[in-house]
């Protein structure tokens, strides 16, 4: 296999990057690899078990429309960036054909492979990344918890499931299921940095109003999701109004919009209690405005019989 240890310039986050002149050449390292040969299996002799853990897979074959993924390769979790038209979509949205089609790649503390088709020649290269990655940096709750501590018992969306403690784990967890929420990729991180900081100003403005807040969710101690208590209950309809009304109330007198009422942000307890949830869109210091035309789409988001976001890219988009 030719290695080529030049640095290169480099696409990195829409950022043209020439390691030669960026004062971040320290922090990113790049290598390009010509391969020939594509294909390889699952199970390789240099990181053992490989798994895709979520994927967002571009419908087009354009060079630019890529496509992403995170992968367990071993203990290590890596993100993949593959440019379009390399691969089918068939083959770009199916775990086992997906990993047999990657290059192998090196065993490392790189962060980031961009997966790529060589200029002027037919084979697929790839550029590794040392930078490190966005975080959530609004650490608030004193607990850190190991998304790989973690196994999933049930996918809610693209980015939402419950969890139980892994087997294996090391950790002594109080809960046998909790809602795990995480940033898959490093666009969504503003979102759950938004979100996290919301549940530390509801915990104590508001207590009781949103389901526990259990610990910040870590990938390699990078802050990248956060754990809830996990409720038993049914999402909301009409019949809840007056409740839900009184919960959207308390969260509007600490001049809190939520952002995005409708009827699957609300779950009704086992015992009648109402939590709110998906504090992604909410926002601080909101208008008497924004909060009254809030609250009065409330009835109507209420009694609405599905949600018409669907949030699930993939079948194979599996977490944690
Ligand atoms: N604490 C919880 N207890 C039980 N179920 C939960 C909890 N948090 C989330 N869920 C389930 O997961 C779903 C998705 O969660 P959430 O609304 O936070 O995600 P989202 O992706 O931001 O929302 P949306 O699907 O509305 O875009 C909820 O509709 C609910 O079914
Ligand atoms: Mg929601």
């Amino acid at each position: 296999m030719a290695r080529d240890q030049r640095p290169v310039s480099c696409e990195l986050n829409g950022e043209i990057i020439d390691p030669s002149n960026s004062p971040n050449v320290s922090a990113v390292r790049w290598y390009s690899v010509s391969l020939l040969e594509i294909y390889y299996p699952i199970t390789s002799p240099f990181f053992g078990m490989q798994e895709i853990l979520s994927m967002d897979v571009s419908s087009g074959d354009e060079e630019e429309e890529e496509s992403e993924y995170r992968i367990r390769f071993g203990d290590q979790i890596k993100y993949i960036i593959v440019q379009g038209g390399i691969f089918d979509e068939d083959t770009r949205s199916s775990m086992p054909d997906l990993l047999a089609a990657l290059p192998r790649l090196p065993n490392g503390d790189w962060t980031t492979a961009r997966v790529s088709k060589a200029a002027h020649r037919d084979t697929i290269t790839y550029q590794l990344s040392y930078r490190t990655l966005d975080r959530i940096t609004t650490l608030w709750h004193p607990t850190k918890i190991d998304v790989q501590s973690l196994s999933v018992i049930k996918r809610h969306n693209k980015w939402v499931c419950s969890v139980t403690p892994a087997p294996a784990s090391n950790h002594t967890f109080d809960f046998e299921r909790a809602i795990l929420k995480i940033a898959r990729f490093e666009l969504e991180i503003p979102i759950l940095e938004n979100e996290t900081a919301l549940y530390q100003i509801i915990h104590t403005k508001c207590p009781g109003l949103a389901p526990r807040f259990l610990g910040h969710v870590v990938e390699h101690e990078r802050a990248m999701g956060f754990l809830l208590e996990f409720i038993e209950g049914r999402r909301a309809g009409v019949e809840d109004l007056e409740g839900c009304q009184k919960a959207l109330k308390r969260l509007h007198s600490r001049r809190i919009l939520h952002g995005d009422v409708n009827r699957f942000n609300f779950i009704v307890s086992e015992g009648g209690r109402i939590y709110l949830i998906d504090f992604a869109n909410s926002k601080l210091d909101a208008s008497e405005e924004e909060m009254r035309k809030e609250y009065e789409a409330l009835h109507r988001q209420l009694a609405k019989e599905s949600n018409s976001k669907s949030t699930l890219r993939s079948p194979t988009d599996r977490p944690v």
